[in-house]
């Protein structure tokens, strides 16, 4: 894990090179230890997810993500460590979204859109927090909240 990334503990947009043009079209490419911050254990994608429904709703304790719109438009709701909520949307195949271990996220997708998701670790159902409420009471047990007050 790259140090600097270690420390952040809210997600932000990160930016990939894209190597083309637009007369032959573009490649980007996701490298450890290159141009990402952890080294890529799991990979998956999701696709033709309805337009009107929310997914995610929940957190990763462990978890480091980057993950891409590779096609469409796919918006994130988060909730981190210091209460704070934003809105993330991401619509170029090059331009990704970091998340840190406890991050709430809901997610919503255009038509076609396809999300890609790097991941530091392979799928453990016990890492997830799916629920809310034990969201930000894991967050008040482990000390890991954050006062903004
Ligand atoms: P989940 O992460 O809950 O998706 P979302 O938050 O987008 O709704 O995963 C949906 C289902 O897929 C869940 O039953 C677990 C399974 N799954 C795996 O088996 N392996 C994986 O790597 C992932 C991401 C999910």
């Amino acid at each position: 894990m790259n140090m600097s990334f270690k420390n952040k503990t809210c997600p932000e947009y990160f930016e990939l090179p894209s190597i083309g043009e637009s007369n032959l079209g573009f490649i980007s490419v996701a490298e450890f230890p290159n141009n990402i911050p952890f080294n890529i254990k799991r990979v998956y994608w999701t696709y033709h997810t309805p337009e009107n429904v929310l997914r995610g709703h929940h957190s990763h304790k462990d978890l480091y993500q980057l993950i891409f719109a590779v096609s469409g438009t796919i918006t994130f709701y988060t909730e981190d460590r210091h209460r704070n909520k934003q809105e993330f949307i991401l619509s170029k195949p090059n331009v990704g979204l970091y998340i840190p271990p406890y991050v709430w996220r809901e997610i919503k997708f255009s038509h076609n859109s396809v999300l890609l998701c790097l991941s530091s670790s392979e799928y453990s159902e016990t890492d997830y927090i799916r629920s809310y409420e034990n969201f930000i009471n894991s967050l008040k047990d482990n000390n890991l909240f954050i006062d903004i007050i």
